[in-house]
């Protein structure tokens, strides 16, 4: 027997305590503004620079294409569920209520992923562009103390532990703990912030492009070189190099680089506060990736101009758009300071943001049972989950401390990738259980996005390669030995009791 949420009970509640009539007051420029302000992050900033070293060179460019494709396709799926179950939530809460426990649970535990193992990401990210910053200063961190233990640097010093990730995570879990309630003006602020020093970038660094970086725009594969005398193929799929330059290392940089559009569901989410779902859904979540697109395109072409993608394994490897402007831009040396700045910011919201949805969907899990009540003890004077903060600040904390930025950006991206990918079979597969459900969006041409959706976003998943597949497995057999030892045996609707999951804090603007 499938255990679902019933829907008609969860639509009734959440109209009877307001949650399903929040007020509709976005309209497209604001849930635009929404999805840009949730997108442009680590992503943009140091994942860019390690997708081209380690798999496309300047070919970053269509990574971000084809990343984007995937997102688009993925985020319409997204918005028919945010716009049919009208409550903040995520996609475990949808799946809890069309496709039972079993998928939610998966969902669940695989946005740990997303969320927390992002924050760890973006966290690492924060802490290269603060030893950038203190550099000006004559300050210097030692590398040991900045780095986890599986880096080493080009003098051969390894890491010992990432202090300022770890500083940077127990500080916003702290400031999450307290209560905090992000205005939307803060946002718009971060927001023009974020595209004026990307827009900058761009502008200032296109006159210091050199042809001789962009040549060849998509390096040969490494495999090619030693099958093919380097002859291009069209076809390095089946070499042993596969993912290592070439069409195939495309596929790969967009799986890396995927990093870069998570958060755009933030728009999804807000499908119950927008004026006229039907028009404005589509409207943001396809703007909001259009415009970033375009802007990481370019900014990929510029980078990948100015310097050359293989100082980005070497030299440039860490805060590499401040490292690019500072060694071939040397009179914008305010510019460097200003985006290193401007990073600083931008990225704690980010981490902010991720730190708040794993609280968010770790409570509603513990609402329903999945999880032990400790996740969903709030404190009582601040009205958070403070328990759940002090646990998660743990958890990020040790990624963030002692694992490589590589590794727990690929984890939240192939992590994030399954989930778009449930999300987009989930579609179909409620239209036909569902049919009746009243959708105030739908996602168009279904089975075709859908499909095409979850084809480009497996293709992805392919392309971070079987270390990251290993780690996902490993991750989600370690989510069905909870699920099958505890969260079964405790699973409120398996007793027959509805419980209804409620933010914990004041919505985010
Ligand atoms: N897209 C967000 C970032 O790049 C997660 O930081």
């Amino acid at each position: 027997m499938r255990f679902k949420k019933p829907l008609n009970l969860l639509l009734k509640e959440a109209a009877e305590t307001g949650e399903g009539t929040l007020k509709r007051t976005l309209g497209p420029g604001n849930l635009v503004a929404l999805g840009i302000g949730a997108i442009i992050g680590a992503g943009l900033f140091v994942r860019t620079a390690a997708a081209a070293a380690d798999h496309s060179g300047p070919a970053v460019t269509l990574a971000f294409i084809l990343a984007a494709i995937g997102c688009g396709l993925a985020g319409l799926c997204y918005a028919e569920f945010a716009a049919m179950i009208p409550i903040a939530g995520s996609a475990y809460t949808y799946s809890y209520a069309t496709m039972g426990e079993m998928v939610a649970w998966i969902i669940g535990w695989d946005l740990v992923l997303e969320y927390a193992v992002g924050a760890a990401t973006v966290s690492i990210a924060w802490s290269e562009y603060l030893n950038k910053l203190l550099e000006n200063f004559g300050v210097d961190i030692p590398y040991q103390l900045c780095h986890s233990p599986f880096q080493s640097s080009l003098q051969g010093v390894h890491g010992i532990i990432n202090i300022p990730a770890l500083f940077i995570i127990v500080v916003l879990s702290l400031v999450l703990i307290r209560g905090t309630q992000e205005s939307a003006t803060l946002n718009g602020i971060i927001v023009i912030v974020k595209v004026a020093i990307v827009v900058l970038f761009i502008a200032i660094g296109w006159n210091y492009m050199k042809p001789i970086n962009h040549t060849p725009y998509i390096p040969v594969n490494t495999g090619e070189v030693a099958m093919f005398h380097g002859q291009k193929s069209f076809f390095d799929f089946f070499t042993h190099d596969f993912g290592k330059f070439g069409w195939s290392g495309i596929i790969s940089a967009a799986g890396v680089v995927f990093f870069a559009f998570i958060g755009f569901d933030a728009v999804s989410t807000a499908a119950q506060e927008a004026k006229n779902p039907k028009r404005d859904m589509p409207i943001g979540i396809l703007v909001s990736l259009a415009i970033c697109t375009l802007l990481y395109v370019l900014f990929g072409h510029v980078l990948t101009g100015v310097a050359n993608y293989k100082e980005f394994a070497g030299p440039g490897k860490e805060a590499s758009v401040a490292y690019t402007i500072d060694t071939y831009m040397q009179s914008y040396h305010w510019l460097s300071i200003l985006v290193t700045v401007a990073i600083l910011f931008g990225f704690s919201s980010v981490i902010l943001v991720m730190l708040l949805g794993q609280s968010r969907v770790f409570f509603s899990m513990s609402k329903d049972g999945l999880v032990p009540p400790v996740f969903s003890a709030v404190h009582p004077k601040f009205k958070t989950p403070y328990k759940s903060n002090l646990i998660f600040l743990v958890f990020v904390g040790l990624f963030a401390a002692f694992v490589p930025g590589d590794i727990v950006g690929d984890m939240t991206s192939i992590g994030t990738l399954f989930a778009f990918m449930l999300v987009c079979i989930g579609v179909i597969i409620l239209r036909k259980s569902d049919p009746d459900t009243p959708r105030p969006f739908r996602t168009p041409w279904v089975p075709f996005v859908p499909i095409l959706g979850a084809i480009v976003c497996l293709l992805m998943m392919v392309g971070l390669g079987e270390f990251n597949w290993l780690r996902l497995i490993i991750w989600m057999a370690i989510g069905f030995v909870v699920y099958f030892t505890y969260s079964k045996k405790h699973s409120l609707i398996r007793k027959g009791i509805v419980s209804l999951p409620r933010d914990p804090e004041p919505p985010m603007a």
